[in-house]
């Protein structure tokens, strides 16, 4: 089926809505939490609840076609009995019909973590029950918004949810304690395929898939050490997610994995596990913002940190699963490029997760989430030129893996306004409109949102063009480490116009169909023969100097490349 591409962006009631109170509306786990600890709440956010209206005529006006956003389950379902509350559905059509309106394409996350307190007493994802009243919740929306509503999504990654609320403890309930991690990722998943059989049950129109956190895996070499870590981190990050919504299975090494650490797995029933085959999703979100880098676990307890300050990021955020991974991202800072919290900012992760997913996974692919939070002075001229930056190589990397077969089928900047970031308040700003929170949350557009408008009127040409005239450097070399460095500083100064891959001599073969330039390293400059057959002879082939190899020179690299293409033309 050949779908309509979505350019839209994406929120999340909890931290966009605000009106915590109003209209009978519930406590949820966030309210309880947030406000019993004193901490910066989203009881006001950005006041979408009231701004709704302009800030979908914003979207429309901004060029989008689609507005990713959450229902807030304790606005719609007040208590343990299933009550509905119809303000808060009244709420929901009410923004649904504006989106429609303003020929926005609702796509709704039927949970973006906005616990009801009421479930949080029972236990909350600890409780295979939440996973039934879930089902409920989902029999309830799919009833009252059917026809009006073409994408559903059960979850918004389910991953980050549960292993901030019970690994990492920074967020509600703050525990840290791994087999409630493996409970709570299980019941979620199990709740996920059952809105999904609900949703078919019922017949309810459109397609129903799952949003997952993606963070592409990298290593800081090639050994087996490495390569084994690099596959219990993917399994970690992403696969339990992606693999079990969309294919029915939990990956079994991660399930053999848990077994042979010891962890009783007894509590998934095999009734629950033929649901979890049986109701895969129509499609699959990927919410890519950094990738993560790893080295094989040497030592120590499990620990995972995360950096909510970002002013304090000093590079101590040393992160350990016993027996599986260390996360290296410590090792790779002086290297690749993040903000202020530490999140790398790597545009190719955003190509490989896609490709990497679409080689395994047959759902079509929409990428749900993708943005650069940073601290910014509001006034009426902000300049997000770095978030311009961000954006635009995201896009680019992603209309690069559309061109090469991925089903991908849209885009969200998180976010469309300025909003309420979790543990990190709201100084953590993603929005292409700024919120002044201090004045009645008035929107001020920024230089973003006027670039993202002219670029999706312009259906990226622009960048397409610019994609065709990149240089594309393949450099195959033995080390690990060095190669990426080198690869990286190569990047740097080639600004836009390179695109530098490392691989190793194990792994090159199947990587030289797009090079422009391939460069060896002199240790394995015996293989260059080799690449020159496979390559053709329109694609120039040289070894690197020892002596420029060995000083990372990536001037020298660059000079080397031009000089090859010049004599190739
Ligand atoms: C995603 C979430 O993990 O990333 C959003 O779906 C979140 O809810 C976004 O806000 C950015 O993360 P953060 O922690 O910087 O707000």
């Amino acid at each position: 089926m050949k779908r309509k591409m979505l350019w839209g962006s994406a929120t999340a009631s909890y931290q966009c809505e605000g009106a915590w109170d109003l209209d009978e509306k519930v406590e949820s786990m966030w309210d309880r939490y947030l406000h019993e600890n004193g901490l910066e709440n989203g009881d006001v956010a950005s006041d979408h609840y009231h701004h709704y209206e302009e800030d979908i005529r914003m979207m429309a006006e901004g060029g989008q076609n689609a507005y990713r956003f959450s229902l807030s389950w304790p606005r719609i379902i007040r208590d343990l009995e299933g009550n509905v509350n119809e303000k808060g559905l009244a709420f929901y059509d009410t923004l649904i019909d504006t989106c429609h309106r303003y020929h926005i394409e609702p796509f709704v996350t039927i949970y973006h973590w906005d616990l009801p307190q009421y479930l949080e007493d029972i236990g909350g994802w600890q409780n295979i029950e939440t996973a039934y009243h879930f089902e409920k919740y989902c029999e309830t929306v799919f009833r009252h918004f059917n026809g009006k509503v073409r994408f559903w999504s059960t979850f918004n990654e389910p991953k980050w949810f549960i292993f901030s609320g019970y690994m990492s403890g920074n967020y509600p309930p703050c525990h840290r304690n791994i087999p409630e991690v493996i409970r709570g990722s299980y019941n979620v998943m199990f709740a996920s395929a059952l809105g999904v059989r609900k949703f078919r049950e019922m017949k309810t129109e459109g397609e129903i898939g799952l949003v997952a956190s993606y963070q592409t895996i990298y290593g800081l070499d090639e050994s087996t050490e490495t390569l084994n870590a690099m596959r219990h981190a993917d399994n970690y990050c992403n696969n339990w997610q992606v693999d079990t919504a969309c294919l029915g299975e939990f990956p079994s090494d991660m399930v053999d994995k848990l077994k042979e650490q010891g962890y009783d797995l007894s509590f998934a029933k095999e009734e629950e596990l033929q649901i979890i085959r049986e109701n895969t999703v129509d499609f699959i979100g990927i919410n890519y913002y950094s990738p993560m880098y790893v080295k094989p676990y040497t030592e120590g307890e499990t620990l995972v940190k995360t950096n909510n300050q970002g002013k304090n990021y000093k590079g101590d955020l040393r992160s350990v699963v016993k027996g599986w991974f260390e996360v290296a991202n410590d090792d790779m800072k002086d290297i690749v490029p993040h903000n202020p919290w530490g999140m790398f900012v790597y545009p190719q992760g955003l190509y490989d997760a896609l490709t990497r997913v679409s080689s395994y996974v047959k759902q079509p692919i929409y990428v749900t989430e993708n943005g650069y939070g940073a601290y910014e002075e509001i006034s009426e001229d902000i300049d997000d030129q770095y978030r311009i930056d961000y954006i635009r190589e995201h896009i680019r990397y992603m209309l690069k893996a559309k061109e090469d077969g991925v089903d991908v089928n849209g885009y969200f900047v998180w976010s469309p306004f300025d909003l309420y970031s979790w543990k990190n308040g709201c100084e953590k700003r993603y929005g292409l409109v700024a919120v002044d929170f201090d004045n009645d949350c008035r929107r001020i557009p920024k230089h973003s949102y006027y670039w993202n408008k002219s670029n999706i009127e312009n259906d990226f040409i622009d960048l397409r063009k610019e994609e065709k005239q990149m240089r594309n450097i393949v450099l195959v070399c033995n080390g690990g480490m060095s190669t990426s460095i080198l690869a990286n500083r190569i990047k740097e100064l080639g600004g836009d116009g390179v695109e530098v891959n490392a691989y190793g001599e194990q792994e090159y073969s199947q990587h030289l169909k797009d090079a422009d330039v391939v460069l060896i390293g002199p240790q394995i400059r015996y293989l260059i023969d080799d690449i020159r057959k496979r390559v053709g002879e329109n694609v120039p082939v040289a070894s690197i100097e020892p002596r420029v190899y060995g000083a990372m020179n990536a001037q020298k690299v660059l000079e080397m490349v031009d000089e090859l293409l010049k004599d190739s033309k």
